[in-house]
């Protein structure tokens, strides 16, 4: 169902999110992938768009809904989530980047079906994938605002401290996976947020489209108060 603008706080502003893993293909057969179920990233689109926004979602193979009024761009690999990402950024006024983004990809995609060969092992080789947040904070203006997440399982606030800085971010959502009823395929998440002013929100857990409210309201809140 088409969903209407609940109110119109962010009319005439355009928001990009990415959501959901990427797949890499090897062959016409298999790919490399991961957990992501896209839940987070369209929890976020659609509480923008209830705020009145023009919401481009680039999604990764996902089997989520997706409600109506979102602009859905459907990709497969990083090359495509970053292709889709470069043309767009550059007219969006926020941005924020959830998808679990494959770091590599296989050298080579072979064109038939790959065959074992008796009692060895086998070797995929793997080359880096693009980073779309670091691109977009590469080309950043200071009129848009631009958050990625984290995931860590060691030196958490430090590494998401790291990508903060590296990836000129304005802010960086650090996913809790000390609790089981956050992460991959859930329907709650805990996380910490670092601003780029060295404020810090440690959210407690809760629901993913209540988180979405949240932390699209406290990116208005911020390009609000930077104007
Ligand atoms: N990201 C991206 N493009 C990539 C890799 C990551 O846009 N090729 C984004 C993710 O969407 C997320 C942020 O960068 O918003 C951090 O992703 P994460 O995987 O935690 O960080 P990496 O920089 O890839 O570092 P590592 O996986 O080595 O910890
Ligand atoms: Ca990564």
């Amino acid at each position: 169902a088409e969903l209407a603008h609940k109110d119109n706080t962010l009319n005439g502003k355009k928001v990009l999110i990415t959501a959901g893993p990427t797949y890499e293909n090897i062959d016409p057969v298999r790919f490399i992938g991961n957990f992501s179920s896209g839940k987070m990233g369209i929890a976020i689109a659609e509480a923008f768009y209830n705020r009145g926004a023009e919401v481009n979602l680039v999604l990764g193979p996902s089997k989520e809904p997706v409600p109506g009024g979102i602009n859905v761009i459907n990709v497969r690999s990083a090359q495509q989530m970053y292709d889709a990402c470069m043309a767009l950024f550059p007219d969006t006024d926020m941005a924020v980047m959830s998808a679990a983004v494959a770091d590599f990809r296989p050298k080579t995609l072979a064109e038939e079906k790959i065959k074992k060969q008796d009692d060895e092992g086998m070797t995929i080789e793997l080359v880096r994938n693009p980073d779309i947040l670091k691109a977009c904070g590469a080309i950043k203006s200071d009129k848009q605002l631009l958050v990625g997440f984290a995931l860590e399982t060691n030196n958490e606030e430090e590494n998401a401290l790291g990508k903060l800085k590296r990836k000129n971010a304005d802010m960086i959502v650090l996913n809790s996976l000390n609790d089981e009823k956050a992460g991959f395929g859930t329907d709650t998440n805990k996380v910490t947020i670092f601003e780029k002013n060295g404020t810090i929100h440690r959210w407690p857990l809760r629901s993913k489209s209540e988180l979405g409210v949240q932390l699209a309201d406290l990116m208005i809140e911020k390009i609000n108060e930077s104007k």
